[in-house]
């Protein structure tokens, strides 16, 4: 029996949307197609896996619970409404960083003068999670362009995760988009996986693998 049978996980996934006015958006360039594979993997071996899912164009895995949000703000209540009653969550969405200080509430008009958008921080889902961790498992997600298992590893002792799965843009055929990835997974001890470029739903099957067995260690 798998140690992920009866467990409930939380996976995010995808963009958010940060809305300037009611047409338009600050936003990035996740597909999703990462988070969507592993709430699949885990859902495969026996999870009850709830998919809090920005804007996206997938079809919801099998055996799945979606839950679709636009913001970071709408995400970090998904995710926060839930947390307590999980078991742990897989942080793979790409969470917009800033956001508008203010929406407009009709569409902006265009002048010939420069236009200045004020943003603020938004929340930062992963490091809220982790200062309320417990017992639970906790992973994230690190697309780094520099210094990447140094930052990646940053992240993971500053957000308190179990794990941080880095996507090094340098790559060729890994990080948005595609439907390969090259990760490397590194856990709370340091210890680093590379793993060589494949599709992600190997790349997925691999992170789901790690998941079960920290379950199974523990004994739970
Ligand atoms: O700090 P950075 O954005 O690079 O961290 C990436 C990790 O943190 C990913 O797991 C991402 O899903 C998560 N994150 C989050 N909320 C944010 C920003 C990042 O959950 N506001």
């Amino acid at each position: 029996m798998s140690a992920l049978e009866g467990k409930t996980l939380i996976v995010t996934a995808g963009p958010t949307i940060e809305p300037i006015d009611p047409v338009r958006f600050l936003s990035n360039h996740s597909t999703g197609k990462m988070g969507y594979a592993i709430a699949g993997a885990l859902a495969a071996r026996g999870a009850r896996v709830v998919l809090v899912s920005g804007r996206t164009a997938l079809d919801t895995p099998a055996g799945v619970e979606r839950v679709d949000v636009l913001s970071a703000e709408e995400m970090y209540r998904a995710v926060m409404e839930r947390f307590e009653a999980s078991d742990g969550a897989v942080m793979c969405a790409a969470v917009a960083d800033y956001t508008p200080v203010e929406v407009s509430p009709v569409k902006m008009k265009k002048s010939d003068d420069d236009l200045v958008i004020r943003l603020k921080r938004t929340k930062d889902i992963a490091a809220e999670a982790g200062r309320r961790k417990g017992d639970r498992m906790l992973m994230g997600f690190a697309l780094e362009t520099d210094h990447e298992q140094e930052n990646a590893l940053g992240k993971l002792r500053r957000k308190n995760l179990d794990f941080i799965v880095l996507n090094s843009l340098r790559d060729p055929g890994a990080g948005f988009a595609g439907d390969t990835n090259k990760i490397t997974i590194i856990d709370r001890q340091g210890e680093i996986t590379d793993c060589p470029l494949e599709s992600k739903r190997a790349a997925a099957e691999r992170i789901a693998d790690r998941i079960e067995a920290w379950f199974a260690a523990r004994g739970c």
